[in-house]
């Protein structure tokens, strides 16, 4: 499409511009927890707001408190399914299927990564395959979470996602916003600008 688009600037004599050529990528931010007074919304509030002034993505935050997913009940995977019946899967379908890449914003839960997280990752599967992710982790503690990155990134592959190498993880989540509800949390902006750099990179 690419090549097409360039080919008819070349034989109506126009000038290549760059910019005009490229469409920006959408990228979904999914908050990775549910419950009241989570921390997930506002982090995944700072991300969109620190990267919204670049033109090569487009961001959008997807809450799973919206979708009112039931845990997993199909018998058939969704690796082999042919049709969805359940609207509430099927609208989870739609928001997945239109993403170019994902950041997946998550709290640790007893060493591991949220079951609702999970299920709703469970719940499909060509959607997910051959996207690119890259994950932000929190934690009370002291780690981050960067354990459950870790695990997480396991759960990626068998979707056949991209996880992409950098990732960024928060620690002691209770203290980590100052009063003004900034983000403590040295270089983030930049940590999160080369993520999305390696999340367009693995997209294209
Ligand atoms: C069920 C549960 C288990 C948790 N387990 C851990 C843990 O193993 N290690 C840790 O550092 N923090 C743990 N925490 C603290 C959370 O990581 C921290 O409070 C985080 O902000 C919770 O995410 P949320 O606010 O988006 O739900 C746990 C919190 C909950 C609710």
């Amino acid at each position: 499409m690419k090549k097409n688009i360039m080919f008819l600037f070349c034989f109506l004599g126009l000038p290549i511009m760059n910019s005009a050529l490229t469409t920006p990528i959408s990228l979904k931010i999914i908050l990775g927890s549910t419950r009241h007074g989570r921390s997930s919304d506002k982090i995944g509030k700072v991300i969109q707001d620190a990267i919204s002034s670049r033109e090569d993505i487009v961001t959008e935050i997807i809450d799973l408190r919206d979708y009112h997913l039931s845990f997993i009940d199909d018998a058939i995977s969704p690796s082999s399914r042919k049709s969805i019946t359940d609207p509430s899967i099927q609208k989870w379908s739609d928001t997945i299927s239109h993403a170019d890449a994902f950041i997946i914003v998550l709290p640790v839960y007893n060493m591991g990564y949220p079951g609702v997280l999970k299920n709703a990752l469970d719940l499909l599967y060509k959607e997910w395959n051959n996207k690119p992710v890259a994950f932000v982790s929190y934690s009370g503690g002291t780690t981050g979470g960067t354990t459950v990155i870790t695990q997480l990134k396991e759960v990626a592959l068998e979707l056949k996602m991209i996880p992409i190498t950098t990732s960024i993880s928060i620690p002691q989540t209770w203290k980590a916003f100052d009063r003004a509800g900034s983000l403590i949390y040295p270089n983030f902006k930049t940590d999160l600008d080369r993520m999305v750099d390696q999340l367009i990179t693995a997209h294209k």
